[in-house]
């Protein structure tokens, strides 16, 4: 333990790694571009700079603490530093900040209003350079990059794909994917982390916001949307609502309020997923298929196990995704006449996923030459489509979604943070509906999300044989796994994988910026909507149960399962 004297202020530090958390934590919000506590330091931006009490200047963000050290945030010197700063960098930088797709949710613009930067007095000499819209899930515009290296070090480092690196040296210098690729013929897995780093415009989700407002005029289109679980408490934050609460009901309401003709429940599909997958799992088990069965949910981890890893192709379970199988399931349900009363159906499905655009567009993602999800609209777009309507959010009442697909166990909500489609299989598994079971089975070990928790391994037992579980988040770890899988180091029955550190809560759809306050809060919103939800496992939920009896019976491997292995 030590002491700083922060702006005449005596603030203790412990174990902080670096001077700017202390300076945060002392209620004093440094402002930064490149630092990220998730990330390595870079020390780039230099706007976090502090200075000492002999006029010395430096980066708090790459300072190791000392005690008796005597800093100040806020002098002259200071401030008038970190207006240069931020003018230099308007100045190179591609400034239709009115039309910018992150316009209000851009850290550049916030810092310029915070500073008072009302005029550049440099004129943009750089070349301008093409806009990549090669991939479906991101754009990448170099034009606004302040190369700030966060995308580089988040695909780096948390994601273990290193799709994008710096090029060239000095005034020259700029991010890109290797040989200057579009970024759709890199190993980019379109997990969209990359955006939800970018501190500016520079990288942004590839909207398909207005194809939806055109089909949702269209009197002879049946507009459709199915809502993920994570979406339900990452969009109350932004209407004033308290972070983390779930807030289906008044999300379905304002979905009809759009013109959606239905409105429903990507649990109840996550439900469908776990009776498949637990049935491929038990099959593989008994009758000695690949294992460990490989999780098929997150289409980033797909892509990235299909590419990075292709001897464990067939470890991948055949189940389509949650979103898949409400595509597939529902477009067959209205291509009966007598469902579809001559309308075309149309699916748009809200996911905190950029990489779900991607799957959507997968070739195993059609039936019968359909395309089964039409749009993906991630969490970030829902926003701002229920902006543009003007209607008060945080007013509306609850609605219940539509049936026969609206109705998810609280099984099928927890898919939405790490470990929840374990859980979920495990209490399909497990006979035993009661309180303690369910009890029994959270605290397995399935459960947690500190940062030793993003590799979570543990045991269970079933029917004589003891099951080696892992539960891994972010791709770097997910390697790191799977390297262990390859050298025979690790045996596994079952490897859960979502892209996203602690799970879709976290996906690069979602709402940027969010703190450790906001990741806990969002993860305790899906267990309470676990805990609130009347059933809790997939073989409970009479939907699933009617739809196996009714229309999917004889059709569950066509519509429910992959029948090739695609990874983009
Ligand atoms: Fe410290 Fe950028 S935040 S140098």
């Amino acid at each position: 333990m030590g002491i700083i004297t922060i702006d005449g202020r005596k603030v203790e530090f412990t174990d902080e790694k670096n001077l700017l958390t202390i300076i945060r934590k002392a209620g004093i919000d440094i402002p930064t571009l490149c630092y990220h506590s998730e990330l390595s330091t870079f020390g780039a931006c230099r706007l976090c700079t502090v200075e000492d009490d002999r006029g010395r200047t430096f980066a708090s963000c790459s300072e190791e603490p000392r005690d008796g050290m005597v800093i100040y945030t806020n002098t002259g010197k200071l401030k008038r530093y970190r207006k240069l700063i931020i003018e230099l960098l308007l100045a190179a930088h591609c400034r239709d900040c009115t039309t910018c797709v992150k316009s209000g949710d851009c850290n550049l613009q916030t810092l310029a209003h915070r500073f008072g930067v009302t005029s550049v007095r440099y004129n943009n000499y750089r070349e301008q350079k093409p806009i990549d819209f090669s991939s479906p899930s991101i754009v990448r515009d170099p034009n606004k990059c302040i190369l700030c290296g966060n995308c580089v070090r988040v695909c780096n480092e948390l994601q273990g794909v290193g799709a994008l690196d710096f090029a060239f040296r000095g005034s020259e210098a700029m991010v890109m994917p290797a040989f200057d690729k579009e970024i759709a013929k890199t190993d980019c897995v379109n997990c969209g982390q990359c955006q939800i780093f970018c501190p500016t415009g520079a990288i942004s989700i590839r909207h398909n916001r207005e194809a939806v407002w055109e089909a949702l005029a269209d009197p002879d289109t049946r507009v459709i949307a199915q809502v993920a679980p994570a979406v339900r408490v990452a969009v109350g934050g932004a209407f004033g609502l308290p972070k983390g609460k779930s807030v289906m009901g008044k999300i379905v309401n304002v979905l009809h309020r759009m013109g959606f003709d239905e409105v429903y429940d990507t649990a109840f599909s996550a439900d469908l997923t776990i009776v498949e997958e637990s049935a491929e799992f038990l099959d593989r088990l008994k009758n000695g298929g690949k294992l460990p069965l490989l999780t098929s949910c997150c289409p980033a981890w797909v892509k990235f196990v299909g590419e990075q890893f292709p001897d464990y192709r067939e470890n991948v379970s055949t189940c389509r995704s949650p979103q898949g199988m409400m595509s597939a399931v529902t477009k067959e349900y209205f291509r009966n006449p007598e469902n579809s009363q001559g309308k075309k159906t149309v699916m748009v499905s809200f996911m905190p996923c950029t990489a779900k655009k991607m799957e959507a567009k997968r070739p195993n993602s059609f039936t019968n030459g359909e395309q089964d999800t039409d749009y993906v609209i991630t969490t970030t777009e829902f926003i701002d489509m229920i902006r543009m309507t003007g209607i008060d959010f945080a007013e509306l009442e609850p609605e219940s979604s539509d049936i026969p697909f609206g109705f998810g166990s609280g099984g099928g909500v927890i898919f939405g943070v790490t470990g929840g489609v374990t859980e979920a299989v495990i209490r399909h598994l497990v006979p035993g509906h009661d309180k303690a079971t369910l009890e029994s089975i959270a605290e397995c070990g399935v459960r947690g999300d500190d940062e030793d928790g993003l590799i979570r391994e543990f045991s269970v037992p079933y029917g004589g044989t003891e099951l080696n579980i892992c539960v891994v988040s972010g791709l770097a770890n997910a390697r790191k796994v799977m390297e262990q899988v390859q050298s025979g180091e690790k045996n596994y029955h079952l490897i859960e994988v979502m892209a996203c550190r602690r799970g879709c809560i976290m996906g690069g759809g979602q709402p940027r910026l969010a703190g450790d306050r906001t990741k806990a809060a969002r993860k305790e919103g899906i267990y309470r909507a676990d805990n609130v939800a009347v059933i809790k496992k997939c073989d409970e939920n009479p939907m699933v149960m009617s739809l196996y009896e009714g229309f999917l019976k004889g059709k569950e491997h066509e519509l429910l399962h992959n029948h090739e292995f695609c990874s983009s």
